[in-house]
C-alpha cells in the first residue's frame, strides 16, 4: 500500500510509522507534518534514510499542497492534530483549524481523487466524562473542553462525508496513549522526566480523575488493522483497558523512578477537567485486535526509555516548553 500519513512527526504516527515500516515491507509513506512544537523530526531519524519514506513539510489546511501529496496514495491516515487539552484552554484557535478545518481539507481531497480509504485517528474525549460504565461508538458526543470539541468536529464532518458523498472514511476512538517519544507535556512523559530532574509533579484537583491507558504499540497495531479491515463509515473504540486514578499512576512513577512521595504537588484544578474515560472496544476486538502490552511492564519500558532518552527530552523542556510550563504551573 501507498500511505500519506500526516501529523507522522508527532507522538502516536511516528511509532505507527516506524511500526509500519517494520511490518509491512511492500507499504510506502509519505508523512506531510507542519512541524508544530509537538512535531520533531529527530522522532523518525531511524526511517529517515529508509527509500520507501519521505518527508513533506506542510500544513493539513492547505488544499492543494494536500492533493500534491495524496495523488496516488491508497489510503490517508490522519495523526496531525493540535492533540494538547491544556493548550486548548489557552489558545484554541489552531485547535478548531487543524483539528475541524484540516480534516474538512483531507476529506475533500479524498474525496477529489477517489482515494479508497481515509483512516481519521480520534479520542475517547469526544464522549466526555463518563460517570459509570463505558462508552460505546453509538453513544452520543459530549465533549467538554475545546480539544475534545474540536475532535468531535473532525469526527462529525468525517461521518457526514460518508454519508452524503460516500468518502470511504473509518474513524478510530483510543484512549489515553503513553510510551516512547510522546512530548513531555503530557501526564506520563511530564511526571516521569520531572521526578528524574527531581522537580515537583503538579498533580491537578484531587488527583482522582480516571483515565484508561493503552500503550501505543498496542494503539499502532489496531489503526493498523482496522485501515486494512475496517468497515467504510465505521467508529471503533480502542481501549487499554487499564483504568487507574491519577494519584496511583503518580505514585508508581514515582517508584519506578526511586524518588520520595514528597515530589507530588496538588494543584488547582484543570477547568472542565472530565472525571473519568471509558471505552466499550468489543467491536474492534471482534476485528480481531487486543492489547498485548501489560500495562505493568509497558509502564516500566516507558520510564526506562525515559531514562535512556534524556538527549531527546532535555532540548524540549526548555525554550517554548518552559514558558508555556511556567504560565501553567508557576515557577519551578
Ligand atoms: P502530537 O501532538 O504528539 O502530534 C501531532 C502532530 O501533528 C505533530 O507532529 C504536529 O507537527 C502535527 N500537526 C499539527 N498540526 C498540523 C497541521 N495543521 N498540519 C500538519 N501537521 C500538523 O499528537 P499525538 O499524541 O501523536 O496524537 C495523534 C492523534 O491521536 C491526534 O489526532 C490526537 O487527537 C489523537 N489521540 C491522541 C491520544 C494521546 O493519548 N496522545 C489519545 C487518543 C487520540
Ligand atoms: P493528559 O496527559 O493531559 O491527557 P488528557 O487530559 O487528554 O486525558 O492528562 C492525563 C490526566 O492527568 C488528566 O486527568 C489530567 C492529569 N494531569 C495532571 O494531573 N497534571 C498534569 O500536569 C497534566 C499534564 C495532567
Amino acid at each position: 500500500m501507498k500511505l500519506l500519513v500526516t501529523g507522522g512527526c508527532g507522538f502516536i504516527g511516528s511509532n505507527f510509522i516506524r511500526h509500519l515500516l517494520a511490518a509491512h515491507p511492500d507499504d510506502s509513506v509519505v508523512n506531510l507534518d507542519k512541524l508544530t512544537y509537538a512535531g520533531n523530526p529527530a522522532n523518525l531519524a531511524d526511517v529517515a534514510g529508509d527509500p520507501r519514506y519521505r518527508f513533506v513539510h506542510g500544513d493539513i489546511c492547505d488544499a492543494s499542497l494536500v492533493r500534491d501529496a495524496a495523488k496516488d496514495a491508497d489510503a490517508v491516515i490522519n495523526f496531525a492534530a493540535e492533540s494538547h487539552v491544556d493548550r486548548s484552554l489557552m489558545e484554541p484557535d489552531a485547535f478548531l483549524k487543524t483539528d475541524v478545518f484540516g480534516v474538512f481539507t483531507l476529506l475533500e481531497a479524498v474525496r477529489e481523487l477517489k482515494i479508497p480509504r481515509l483512516l481519521h485517528v480520534s479520542t475517547d474525549e469526544v464522549y466526555g466524562s463518563v460517570e459509570r460504565g463505558s462508552s460505546r461508538e453509538s453513544d452520543p458526543l459530549r465533549p467538554s473542553n475545546p480539544y475534545s470539541a474540536s475532535k468531535a468536529g473532525g469526527d462529525l464532518l468525517a461521518l457526514a462525508y460518508w454519508q452524503t458523498h460516500r468518502v470511504p472514511v473509518v474513524i478510530t476512538r483510543s484512549s489515553n496513549n503513553f510510551g516512547p517519544y510522546q512530548y513531555p507535556e503530557k501526564m506520563i512523559p511530564l511526571f516521569v522526566t520531572n521526578a528524574l530532574e527531581d522537580q515537583p509533579l503538579p498533580l491537578y484537583g484531587d488527583g482522582k480523575n480516571v483515565r484508561d491507558w493503552l500503550y501505543v504499540l498496542d494503539n499502532c497495531t489496531a489503526i493498523d488493522l482496522v485501515l486494512r479491515k475496517g468497515g467504510d463509515g465505521e467508529v471503533y473504540n480502542v481501549g487499554g483497558g487499564h483504568e487507574v486514578e491519577n494519584v496511583v499512576l503518580t505514585r508508581q512513577i514515582l517508584r519506578l523512578t526511586g524518588r520520595p512521595e514528597t515530589l507530588i504537588r496538588p494543584v488547582k484544578d484543570r477547568p472542565g477537567h472530565d472525571r473519568r474515560y471509558s471505552l466499550d472496544s468489543k467491536k474492534v476486538q471482534q476485528l480481531g485486535w487486543k492489547p498485548r502490552h501489560p500495562f505493568g511492564a509497558a509502564l516500566e519500558a516507558t520510564v526506562a526509555w525515559y531514562r535512556g532518552h534524556e538527549a531527546w527530552w532535555r532540548p524540549l523542556k526548555s525554550g517554548e516548553f518552559r514558558a508555556y510550563y511556567e504560565k501553567q504551573y508557576g515557577r519551578r
